[in-house]
């Protein structure tokens, strides 16, 4: 099989329950080139240098096929400003740097661990309504955690979750087999400006009126590098909202598929709750919510991998294969909860690891601590179950279970 026959199938929804199989073939090709000159790279030593090489940048104007998803085909895109995501130094670095002031330390140390308590009462009270009957483990878990709590950090109203939902939805959406493109790049663009009116409304409204949450203060904080531009800040508050919980989301129910299918490493976590630690680490090598980064762009020759990219081409880079190279890690395919120097590249990498990891770690280690300890005798009703449709932001649709009943809260 040529590498492009492969990446086109890991892209095909066919594979989306299974892709490592493909991944270990595309890897035997560490840093491939596609027909149309783009890269892929999958081997782990050839990932984790990519991204902390300074000649990858992240800046969408760097790469025409980003730029054109972003500005929309006919120029009728959202037309947000770029977020930090999709900026290289100094720029990635100042308003990074702004935003976690507010996120976490030095400057703000208590804005996540101070969430505990009301991450483990959400999930108590989601649990409780489980009583006796199937339960969809997405629905009723895995989605309502992060998604209200990203709301109530970012000062959204509980009740604007539906107006943002279907919107999120449409904007994420990769592949809808039953659009044309045409009306799939509309969709998306309709969807997209709702989602900025929305924010805009939002950001001015805590500008305007502070609470104790992170937009009031990205609104109003005049920090030592200055306030954040408004259209930044909308941009930023977006991607907060969709990337604090698009992604958790399917940490929480690849765990809990995860888990079901090593039902010894379910009864051992429900007897050792701190196993959670290091379990969410070898979630996030052995099933990541995020199976690459797209749109990277070399900015001049790299060698690597035995290959190399030339200037200017789009660079992919393929992080759940890398997490699963035998060159990196003894018995990939095996989940092994207590891994040590567990170097997963689950949150990225370099100057982009993930802004919110602690938020992320924190969210799936209460949800599968109580899903282990107060469900009774859980089970899968279909495996594999229905997937979401998207090939980089992997998860289950739907993730139904069976039990017996629920142990009491304490
Ligand atoms: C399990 C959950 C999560 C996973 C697997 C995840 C994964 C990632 C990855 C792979 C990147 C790197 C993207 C790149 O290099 O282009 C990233 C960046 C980012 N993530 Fe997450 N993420 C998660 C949860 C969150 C949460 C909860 C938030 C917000 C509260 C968040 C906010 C961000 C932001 C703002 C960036 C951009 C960082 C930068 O460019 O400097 N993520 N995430």
């Amino acid at each position: 099989m040529t590498v492009d026959n492969i990446w086109e199938q890991i892209l095909d929804y066919s594979h989306r329950a299974n892709p490592y199989p493909l991944y270990a073939e595309l890897r035997r090709t560490p840093v491939a080139m596609l027909q149309d000159g783009a890269y892929v790279a999958s081997g782990y030593a050839e990932i984790a240098a990519l991204l902390h090489d300074p000649r990858v940048s992240s800046d969408f104007s760097h790469n025409p096929v980003a730029a054109a998803a972003a500005a929309g085909e006919n120029g009728d895109g959202p037309g947000m400003s770029p977020t930090f995501l999709s900026m290289d130094p100094p720029d990635h670095d100042k308003f990074r740097r702004i935003t976690m002031r507010h996120f976490g330390p030095p400057t703000t140390p208590g804005r996540v661990a101070g969430m505990e308590p009301r991450m483990t009462d959400i999930v108590t009270d989601l649990i409780d309504k489980m009583e006796g009957r199937t339960v969809d483990i997405v629905d009723e878990l895995a989605y309502p955690l992060p998604v209200t709590i990203i709301c109530e950090l970012l000062g959204v109203a509980p009740g604007d979750e539906h107006r943002f939902r279907a919107w999120v939805e449409v904007a994420l959406q990769s592949t809808d087999p039953g659009l044309d493109p045409e009306t799939q790049q509309k969709k998306r663009a309709e969807a997209g400006k709702e989602l900025r009116a929305f924010m805009e409304e939002l950001v001015e409204a805590h500008r305007q009126s502070p609470g104790n949450d992170l937009l009031s203060a990205l609104a109003t904080d005049d920090g030592p590098e200055g306030r954040m531009p408004a259209d930044q800040l909308v941009s930023t508050g977006l991607l907060l909202l969709i990337a604090g919980h698009e992604t958790t989301v399917n940490l929480i129910s690849n765990g809990i598929l995860t888990l079901l299918r090593h039902p010894h490493e379910l009864r051992r976590l429900r007897n050792d709750p701190d196993l959670a630690i290091p379990m969410v680490e070898e979630l996030l090598r052995y099933e990541p919510p995020v199976h690459f980064i797209p749109f990277r762009t070399a900015l001049d020759d790299i060698d690597i991998g035995g290959t190399t990219i030339t200037a200017g081409s789009s660079i992919t880079l393929l992080l759940a294969a890398g997490n699963r190279d035998p060159a990196h890690v003894a018995d990939p395919d095996v989940f092994i909860p207590e891994r040590r120097d567990n170097q997963h590249l689950g949150f990225g990498g370099g100057i982009h690891l993930c802004f919110g990891a602690p938020l992320a770690r924190l969210e799936a280690q209460t949800a599968l601590t109580a899903f282990a300890r107060r469900l009774e005798n859980p089970r899968l009703v279909e495996d594999p179950p229905s997937y979401r449709p998207s090939p980089f932001l992997r998860g289950p649709s739907h993730l139904p279970i069976d039990i017996d009943g629920v142990v009491a809260r304490r």
